[in-house]
């Protein structure tokens, strides 16, 4: 059944929805790390697609992830009450915003204007805000002294490519990270990669769905991000729907690294 807060139409798909043309949004430190030889295109590389949506459309990729939320028992695993906290590819906010009670400093490194503006104005209305600072920054070129942090963490931001972390952002990531501390690399793109690298794994069990805030926004969203499924969302006619659906590994794991004292 669908209801009457279905949208009159669907938005375009994320694939199709900006072209060659809009890479121009990208400042040169951000097109040496996404488009490193000055050409691209965003309708054959999703991956720059998003980093687009991130620039053009940030509203956009915040009502998504406001539906995507992490395992708890993935946040009750971070460790409470250290004295720093690095989070880089801090995007609007969705683990930040949980790290302000562990942390008595938590530092977001967030590369895309548009995403830091939106994380800026969540930190704001918290009474935590005083332990936040939201700064520009690549995982590559991190602008934190060395062994800063007790806890360094990404969340669906780092992969082995050198673009968006690579070995280059995680010798960083390691680099600013006090020994005994952790590096975490949370909901991880390619696990064997970190297991190479001498990091450990854990997974946190259970059925997960993203939970939209209404049938019209699951559809909507669903026929922008995985249009695939955008038919069996309307059939279950739920806000509801579950990760396996979308064919979508749920964000309920973690690789991470205590690094040697
Ligand atoms: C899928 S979003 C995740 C954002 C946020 N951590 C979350 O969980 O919602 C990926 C994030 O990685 C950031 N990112 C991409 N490349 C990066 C790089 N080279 N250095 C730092 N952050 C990067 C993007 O700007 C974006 O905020």
């Amino acid at each position: 059944m669908i209801t009457s807060d279905e949208p009159a139409e669907l938005g375009r798909e994320l694939h199709k929805r900006y072209t060659a043309a809009d890479l121009s949004v990208l400042t040169s430190e951000e097109a040496s790390r996404f488009v490193p030889d000055g050409v691209g295109d965003p309708q054959a590389d999703v991956t720059l697609a998003w980093e687009l949506l991130y620039r053009l459309e940030p509203e956009l990729y915040d009502r998504l992830i406001s539906s995507e939320h992490l395992h708890p028992q993935l946040i009750d695993w971070l460790p409470r009450s250290v004295d720093r906290i690095v989070e880089v590819g801090a995007g609007t906010g969705r683990l930040t915003m949980e790290l302000l009670d562990r942390g008595r400093e938590v530092l977001a490194i967030e590369p895309a204007a548009g995403l830091r503006r939106i994380l800026t104005s969540k930190l704001a209305r918290s009474d935590l805000r005083h332990r936040a600072r939201v700064s520009p920054g690549f995982f590559d070129d991190l602008p934190v002294p060395d062994d800063f942090a007790d806890l360094v963490v990404a969340c669906s931001a780092f992969t082995p490519a050198a673009g968006h972390g690579g070995e280059d952002g995680l010798a960083e990531m390691e680099r600013v990270c006090r020994p005994g501390g952790r590096v975490a690399i949370i909901w991880p793109k390619d696990v064997d990669w970190l297991l190479h690298r001498d990091y450990q794994y854990r997974s946190f069990a259970g059925q997960m769905s993203m939970e939209f805030g209404s049938l019209g926004e699951a559809i909507e969203l669903a026929g922008i991000f995985y249009p695939r499924a955008v038919d069996e969302v309307r059939r279950r006619g739920s806000r509801r729907v579950p990760y396996q659906l979308l064919g979508v590994n749920p964000p309920r794991d973690v690789a991470f690294k205590v690094m040697p004292g």
